[in-house]
């Protein structure tokens, strides 16, 4: 099963995939996680990049290209992937389409989790993040047992950098112009579906097993 999941930053992307992932027994794949993998590493990639995630702006489309093949290598992603935060533009789209096509293969399922954007930026306040297993939680809406720590890895949680409001803002920009394109480019191909990002974390998921069951 090859699943890309789209949205807004904040609108849901990720705990979705987590989810549908363990589920179908495939890895979640999360360029954001790598980035910030190769960040905590400083790695000279990481470096690169934090220059401009912390401006809430995109990394370059060749790196992260660079990062996504190097992760397809790996043999847990033989019977699939849930792509989070890939691609994110219309060339990061086309790339893949291409390197896909040689094999014969192809992504099949585009899910859009939709979230206005006034909804997003309060929601993101209140996310907490665990930088080492990548985890998130919610102040409100999901928990962790333990106030400020992560239920699978006993880390520290935190606000992500650019989870600020204003940078927040910059991100929510970036996304109008530079990846909800993509929306129209998966319309075309007849794989888009799209769910309300508004609904509890259950629904939403009840939602997408129905769609990637139907
Ligand atoms: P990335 O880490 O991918 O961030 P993002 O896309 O902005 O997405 P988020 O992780 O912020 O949000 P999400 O949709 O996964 O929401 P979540 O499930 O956590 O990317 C970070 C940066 O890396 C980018 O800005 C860019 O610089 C760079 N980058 C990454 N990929 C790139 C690429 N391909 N090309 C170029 N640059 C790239 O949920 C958010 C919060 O809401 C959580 O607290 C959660 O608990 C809560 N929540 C979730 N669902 C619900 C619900 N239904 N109701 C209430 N609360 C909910």
């Amino acid at each position: 099963m090859k699943v890309i999941m789209l949205g807004a930053p904040g609108a849901g992307k990720g705990t979705q995939a987590k989810k549908i992932a363990a589920k179908y027994g495939v890895p979640h794949i999360s360029t954001g996680d790598i980035l910030r993998e190769n960040i905590k590493n400083k790695t000279q990639l990481g470096l690169k990049a934090k220059v401009y995630m912390d401006q809430g702006l995109l990394v370059a489309d060749d790196l992260v290209l660079e990062l996504v093949v190097a992760r397809f290598k790996l043999s847990d992603c033989k019977n699939g992937y849930v792509l989070d935060g890939f691609p994110r533009t219309i060339p990061q789209a086309t790339a893949l389409d291409a390197k896909l096509d040689k094999k014969n293969d192809k992504i099949e399922y585009a899910i859009d989790v939709y979230v206005a954007d006034e909804v997003i930026v309060n929601r993101m306040a209140g996310r907490r993040a665990c930088l080492n297993c990548g985890r998130t939680y919610h102040v409100d809406t999901l928990k962790p047992k333990l106030e400020g720590i992560c239920d699978y890895c006993d880390t520290n949680l935190v606000l992500r950098d650019d989870d600020k409001p204003e940078t927040v803002i910059k991100r929510l920009e970036v996304y109008h112009e530079q990846t909800k394109p993509l929306l129209e480019y998966y319309e075309k191909k007849g794989i888009l579906h799209r769910v309300d990002g508004t609904e509890s974390i259950d629904n939403i998921y009840k939602e997408i097993i129905h769609i990637l069951e139907a």
